[in-house]
């Protein structure tokens, strides 16, 4: 049963989808994020669907030396956490950041090496509990390098590629560790982005994405139909893949 749950990146549209359902079942949160007026707004918006009790935290995902602290805060104010969902991230503009080193490191930063910072205090946490579940949104972006979204792409593949071995590891003690790869949803993300047939809804995503937690997936594409597109994408050779412009 999952009622204690922490969320990093709560303001997320994708989070706040997924984490509305919890509240039905009077879960416990532990919302963490950037922002806390916005962090105030999700969490009026759980108490009012049946939330038990929502506590708010501020913290930069680049403040790594703060991660330990803010989950043992939450253990400390909501209980024994079932649930730690990583959810935040950032989209940029390939063409724009490719060439600043800076700027390319700090987007690894906040899409990858900021998450594994996450999954790694989670994991000791719930190692010491001898359970839990550790779900967090990656992206199809990361199954193939492309031109157009390689830097963003690249920081989502390392996160599925190091969720795989820690699935691995803690398979045996009874820890989940789920890796979600959402395709194009229409969120702030991606308000500049023209939006086509395969853009989803954040409610569609969200649905989807507290289903697959409920039922301890391992790895979910939401929508189920990007598993079939990806497979097409990765099967391209790659003496034919580096010349299209995608
Ligand atoms: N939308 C898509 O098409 C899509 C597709 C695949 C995967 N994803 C992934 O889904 C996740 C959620 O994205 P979304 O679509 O829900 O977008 P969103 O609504 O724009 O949410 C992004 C979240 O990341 C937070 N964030 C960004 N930088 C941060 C930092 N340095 N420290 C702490 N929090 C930070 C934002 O906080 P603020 O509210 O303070 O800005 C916001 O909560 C992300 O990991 C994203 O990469 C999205």
């Amino acid at each position: 049963m999952i009622r204690n749950i922490y969320v990093f990146g709560a303001t997320s549209k994708i989070a706040e989808e997924t984490i509305k359902h919890f509240a039905k079942e009077s879960a416990n949160f532990y919302l963490v994020g950037r922002d806390i007026d916005k962090l105030g707004i999700v969490s009026k918006d759980l108490l009012a669907r049946g939330a038990n009790k929502v506590e708010l935290e501020t913290c930069n995902a680049l403040d790594w030396e703060k991660h330990p602290a803010t989950v043992d805060k939450a253990d400390n104010s909501i209980g024994q956490l079932d649930l730690i969902f990583i959810a935040h991230g950032t989209l940029p503009v390939n063409e724009d950041i490719r060439n600043n080193q800076m700027k390319v490191i700090e987007e690894f930063n906040i899409n990858c090496t900021s998450i594994i910072s996450l999954c790694t205090v989670a994991s000791d946490y719930f190692e010491k509990k001898g359970k839990g579940t550790i779900a967090v949104i990656s992206s199809v972006a990361g199954e193939r390098g492309r031109q157009s979204n390689f830097i963003y792409g690249s920081a989502k593949g390392g996160v599925t590629k190091y969720l795989e071995g820690l699935r691995n590891r803690l398979f045996e003690k009874g820890i989940k560790v789920i890796t979600i790869k959402p395709g194009m949803v229409d969120t702030p993300m991606t308000k500049d982005f023209k939006k086509g047939l395969l853009f989803a809804s954040p409610s569609r995503v969200g649905k989807e994405i507290y289903k697959g937690i409920k039922i301890g997936r391992d790895v979910m594409y939401v929508p189920g139909y990007w598993k079939i597109i990806m497979g097409i994408i990765k099967s391209i050779p790659e003496s034919i893949f580096k010349k299209l412009k995608l």
